[in-house]
C-alpha cells in the first residue's frame, strides 16, 4: 500500500468537475488525497445515515481522517482591511440560478431573495464582466451568500473572504480545509438548509449583527486571509512559499495525519493472512 503518496487533485481548476477522477478512484484511494470537498466520494458512501455494509467508507476510501480538504484559489484580487469602504448592499450573490444535484436549495433560496431588499443576487457570466460585477459585488455587500451548490464548496467562499465580504454558508455538512487551524465561525455565518428556506428568516437573521459584530467578523477574516493564498506574490510562483500560506498549511494537515496513517499501516501489517481489514464507518 503506498499509503505516504500524495495526490493532488485539481487543486487549481476552479471550474472543473470534482467528480472527475471517480473513474481512477480506486488506484488512488490509498494516498492522502488532497481534495476541495468529498462532494462525489464521501457522500456517495455516506448519504445516509445508517452504517450498513454500503454506506461505509472503506479503509482505503476517502475519508476525512485520511484525507486533506485544500481551498479554491481564489479569483478575486485579496482586498486589504485598510482599503475597505462602507458596503451600502446587504448580501451578494452571483452564479447560476440552476444548478444540478442538491442546487434545488440554490433555487429556492434565489427565488426567496430576489426580491429581498439590499439582496443582490445576479446570474453571472464567465467572462471579464462577470468577474468586474463579482468584485463590485462582494466589496460593496456585508455579506455573500454561499448556497449548497451541486459541490459542497467552491471558489465563491474563497473569493468571498479575499474580498471581506462575510460568508453565509447555507449547508447542513461542509467540509472545510484547514478546520482545526481556523475558525470559521470567527468570520462567517453558519445557516442550516431548513432555516435558510423559511421566508424571511436569512435576511431577518443577518440583520441582526450590530456593527461592531460586522467588524470584528471582517478583522479576524483579515487575519485569516493569507492561509487561502497559493500564490506566493513571486513570477511564475518560483520563489520561496509564504508561512503562512495555503501551500504550507496543506503540508501541515499532512503532517497533522500521519500519525493516524501510521497506525492504519501498523494494524494492516499486523492482521493475519486472510483476514480482511475491518471497515470503518464515518457515517458521522
Ligand atoms: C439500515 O440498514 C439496515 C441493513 O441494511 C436495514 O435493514 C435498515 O432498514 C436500515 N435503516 C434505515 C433507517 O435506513
Ligand atoms: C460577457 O458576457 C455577457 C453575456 O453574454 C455579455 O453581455 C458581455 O458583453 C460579455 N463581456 C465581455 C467583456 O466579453
Amino acid at each position: 500500500m503506498c499509503l505516504f503518496s500524495l495526490v493532488m487533485l485539481k487543486l487549481k481548476h476552479c471550474l472543473a468537475d470534482p467528480v472527475a477522477m471517480w473513474h481512477v478512484k480506486d488506484e488512488i484511494a490509498p494516498a492522502v488525497l488532497l481534495v476541495v470537498d468529498f462532494g462525489g466520494w464521501y457522500r456517495l458512501d455516506s448519504k445516509s445515515s445508517n452504517c450498513s455494509s454500503s454506506e461505509m467508507i472503506q479503509h482505503t476510501q476517502v475519508s476525512v481522517i485520511k484525507d486533506v480538504i485544500v481551498p479554491y484559489t481564489h479569483l478575486l484580487p485579496t482586498l486589504h482591511l485598510s482599503e475597505n469602504q462602507k458596503r451600502h448592499n446587504l448580501l451578494y450573490f452571483k452564479g447560476a440560478k440552476h444548478r444540478h444535484r442538491g442546487g434545488l436549495v440554490r433555487e429556492k433560496l434565489w427565488d426567496l431573495l430576489i426580491n429581498e431588499p439590499g439582496v443582490i443576487m445576479e446570474e453571472g457570466f464567465p467572462n471579464a464582466t462577470g468577474r468586474e460585477q463579482s468584485i463590485q459585488g462582494m466589496r460593496t455587500s456585508e455579506f455573500c451568500l454561499h448556497p449548497a451548490g451541486d459541490t459542497p464548496t467552491s471558489c465563491r467562499l474563497f473569493d468571498a473572504i479575499q474580498s471581506l465580504c462575510i460568508p453565509v454558508i447555507v449547508s447542513d455538512n461542509i467540509e472545510l480545509p484547514f478546520e482545526g487551524m481556523v475558525d470559521y465561525t470567527e468570520f462567517s455565518v453558519f445557516v442550516a438548509v431548513g432555516d435558510a428556506l423559511k421566508p424571511s428568516w436569512l435576511v431577518n437573521h443577518i440583520q441582526s449583527f450590530s456593527k461592531q459584530q460586522k467588524d470584528m467578523f471582517r478583522q479576524n477574516m483579515a487575519r485569516a486571509q493569507p492561509m487561502f493564498v497559493y500564490d506566493n506574490g513571486h513570477p511564475g510562483g518560483i520563489g520561496p512559499v509564504p508561512l503562512d500560506g495555503a501551500v504550507n498549511n496543506i503540508w501541515k494537515k499532512v503532517h497533522q495525519k500521519l500519525p493516524i496513517i501510521k497506525e492504519a499501516i501498523i494494524r494492516e501489517k499486523r492482521k493475519p493472512p486472510g483476514v480482511l481489514v475491518p471497515r470503518r464507518c464515518q457515517c458521522t
